[in-house]
């Protein structure tokens, strides 16, 4: 880094241009005044035997720019209207039409992606990037976008005469790159995939209960992960003639990278995942939000009512702490299912329990229909037959009452991702009566669109909560 004087005065020259309409350019000219300082001139990347030099992965501190500056969001598009949401919380300054969007998704004759971004609007911008993992046709775009936020060239105008053709090997070009960006997943949709078996093949059947088992599964959450952590692409060589945000060129400066995933189905394994990659990874829980909106309903009918049932007792784990936080509930108002597996298919056992003093008890009285209130919550569904069966064993411990309020509540809709799915979905919740309600939130928002108007459902958008994690 340059001594600090400069860049005290260059703070104050930001912040005023900042205040004004045109931020980007604005940033990218004081600091372009900057880089024509003859004391400082360009630090250029040394041609290491091909390599250029980058001292860490990337950098822990966010680039000096992004104090200054509202955050950019960007989007692809099935997450569009969930960005501008996060946009109009987060203060950042509105574009009109007709300068154009930061970034356009196209797509050549071939089908091959076309990206391109508005430079001005990103340069020394700290970014926040709503990743679409649901369309797994559009992820090999996004990655590269998000490679580019991280470094890019933008050559100089005098190479439009060659069609861009110089700017490289004359070195006439400047480096680029966002001050900080954030990768928001809404929805992680490998999740699932989190770790290996030893799988054996017996009469065309894959079994996982041999020990010496040949073949292992592929763990695609952690090598997605790996993907989005990579650190971005080094300036071509022999390297740009200028850095366009004041970051250093040698040792390369690259910005801080965090992941944040919500709600995700297994933290730990991802989280480890990318160990090596120097990315922030954040593991951020919506249950906790929603048990404090579910609690300041006017029908909330308080602890001694209310209880809260868990399908498995893996969610039970996850969430039975945020519970007795939230609503300080008593531990036997907090309720979990035993799964029961018969072969290779897996039921429910027909009862009901909790935990005290870490021993596990049957719960053994029955709810009251007319008093009481029975929350079930888990991370994901797919036909949703885990959490409907639990509403039924719910109305048996109600003495068989259909008058009893029950919700249910799941953070992602997954519904295998197929319109005729959430139809049946819908379907089996208007059959468990009008007492019976479902809530979830947009992460997914091709099915949770399916879900706007119905009675019995709301869908909750999370752009409070993802603008509040990002600010
Ligand atoms: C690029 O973004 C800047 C900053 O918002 C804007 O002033 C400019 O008009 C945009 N350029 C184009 C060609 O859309
Ligand atoms: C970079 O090099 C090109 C070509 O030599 C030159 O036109 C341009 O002014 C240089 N830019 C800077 C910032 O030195
Ligand atoms: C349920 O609660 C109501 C109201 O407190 C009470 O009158 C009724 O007896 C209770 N029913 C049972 C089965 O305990
Ligand atoms: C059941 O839910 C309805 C609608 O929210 C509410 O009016 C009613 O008071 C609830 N009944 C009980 C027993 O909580």
């Amino acid at each position: 880094m340059p001594e600090e004087r400069p860049l005290t005065a260059l703070a104050g020259a930001v912040a005023g241009a900042v205040a004004g309409a045109a931020t980007g350019v604005a940033i990218f000219l004081l600091l372009r005044q900057r880089d024509n300082r003859p004391e400082q001139g360009p630090s250029m990347p040394q041609n290491d035997g091909g390599n250029v030099q980058a001292k860490d992965q990337r950098a822990k501190k966010a680039g000096f720019t992004s104090k200054w500056t509202k955050p950019v969001v960007i989007a692809s598009p099935a997450l569009e209207p969930l960005a501008k949401e996060v946009r109009k919380r987060l203060g950042e300054e509105e574009y009109p039409e007709s300068a154009g969007p930061t970034v356009t998704l196209d797509y050549f004759k071939s089908k091959d992606p076309n990206v391109k971004f508005n430079w001005t609007r990103v340069v020394g911008r700290k970014i926040i990037f709503l990743f679409d993992t649901v369309d797994q046709s559009r992820f090999f775009e996004q990655l590269s976008l998000l490679q580019a936020l991280q470094g890019f060239a933008v050559p100089d105008g005098e190479d439009k005469g060659t069609k861009w053709k110089t700017y490289v090997n004359a070195g006439a070009y400047s480096w680029g790159r966002a001050s900080h960006i954030t990768v928001v997943l809404p929805w992680y949709r490998p999740c699932q995939m989190e770790r290996t078996s030893r799988w054996h093949l017996t009469d065309d059947k894959w079994v996982n209960n041999n020990a010496e088992g040949q073949w292992l599964d592929v763990p695609n959450a952690l090598y997605m992960a790996r993907l989005l952590a990579t650190p971005g692409s080094v300036p071509p060589l022999p390297g740009p003639n200028s850095s366009m945000d004041g970051m250093p060129l040698n040792p390369l400066w690259r910005p801080p990278l965090e992941l944040l995933f919500v709600e995700l189905h297994e933290e730990a394994p991802v989280a480890r995942s990318v160990s090596d990659l120097g990315a922030t990874i954040r593991m951020e829980r919506f249950v906790p939000y929603f048990l404090d909106k579910f609690k300041g309903k006017p029908t909330y009918p308080g602890p001694n009512n209310m209880y809260i049932l868990f399908p498995d007792h893996g969610a039970y784990s996850r969430y039975a702490t945020s519970v007795r936080e939230r609503l300080k509930l008593d531990w036997d108002h907090i309720l979990y299912i035993k799964k029961t597996r018969v072969g290779e298919s897996i039921g429910q056992e027909q009862k009901l329990f909790y935990e005290e003093d870490r021993t596990e008890n049957e719960k053994s009285d029955h709810f009251n229909g007319s008093k009481d209130h029975i929350l079930i919550i888990d991370d994901f569904t797919n036909s949703g037959s885990t959490l409907f069966g639990a509403v039924k064993l719910v109305k048996m411990y109600a003495g068989g009452s259909d008058q009893i309020n029950v919700s249910i509540f799941v953070s992602h809709l997954v519904a295998t991702y197929d319109p005729k799915t959430v139809d049946s979905l819908k379907e089996k919740l208007h059959e468990l009566g009008k007492q019976c309600r479902f809530f979830t939130t947009n992460s997914i928002p091709s099915t949770t669109d399916m879900l706007k108007g119905d009675e019995q459902a709301t869908v909750i958008d999370i752009s409070d909560f993802i603008a509040d994690m990002c600010s």
